[in-house]
C-alpha cells in the first residue's frame, strides 16, 4: 500500500501536478484532464489500428463521458492563477465566460456524439467523432490554457 501511494505521488509529479492541493478546483482539474488526456490517447490508438476494434473504445469513451460531466463545474470564480494553486488556466476563462462556455459545450457535445456513434456500433462515425473531439481540445487550449 505504501509502495502504491509512493508510485501514485511520483506519477503526479511526473504529470506536473505538484504544487497544487488535490482538493482545490485546480487540483481536480489537473486530475480530470489527466484522465481526459489518457482516454483521448487510448482512443487515438484504437483508430490507428488497421482494423479498429470498437469494443476497445468503450472504456476511454466512458472515461470521457464521466469527466465531461464534471469538468464544467471545476472552474468556479477565483480558482484561476489568483488562487495561489499551480494552474495553467488562463484568466480569459473568467473574463470571457461566454467564449469559454462555448468551448466547453463544444467539448461535451463532441463527447456525446462520440458516445452515440459508438453505442450505434458505427465505426466510421465513431472515428470521425473522435477526430472532431480532438479539435475541441485544441480550440480550448489555444485560448484558455497557458502554454509552457
Ligand atoms: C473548455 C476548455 C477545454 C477543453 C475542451 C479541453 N481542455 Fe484540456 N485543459 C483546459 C485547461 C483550462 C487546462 C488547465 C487546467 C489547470 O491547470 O487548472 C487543461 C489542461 C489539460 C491537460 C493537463 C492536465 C494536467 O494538469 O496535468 C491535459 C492533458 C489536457 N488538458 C488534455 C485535454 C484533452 C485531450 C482534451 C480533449 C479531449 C481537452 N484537454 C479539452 C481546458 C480545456
Amino acid at each position: 500500500m505504501i509502495k502504491l501511494v509512493a508510485a501514485l505521488s511520483l506519477a503526479a509529479l511526473v504529470a506536473g501536478c505538484s504544487g497544487v492541493d488535490p482538493n482545490s478546483p485546480a487540483g481536480k482539474r489537473h486530475a480530470a484532464y489527466e484522465k481526459v488526456g489518457a482516454a483521448n490517447k487510448a482512443l487515438g490508438k484504437v483508430f490507428e489500428a488497421p482494423t479498429p476494434d470498437l469494443a476497445a473504445a468503450a472504456e476511454p469513451i466512458a472515461t470521457l463521458k464521466a469527466q465531461a460531466a464534471v469538468l464544467p463545474s471545476l472552474f468556479p470564480a477565483g480558482s484561476g492563477p489568483e488562487s495561489g494553486q499551480k494552474t495553467e488556466a488562463l484568466p480569459a476563462i473568467w473574463s470571457d465566460p461566454a467564449g469559454f462556455s462555448t468551448a466547453m459545450n463544444n467539448f461535451t457535445g463532441a463527447v456525446a456524439k462520440l458516445d452515440a456513434a459508438h453505442a450505434a456500433g458505427d465505426l466510421a462515425a465513431t472515428k470521425a467523432a473522435a477526430a472532431d473531439l480532438g479539435k475541441t481540445c485544441k480550440a480550448c487550449h489555444t485560448k484558455y490554457r497557458k502554454k509552457d
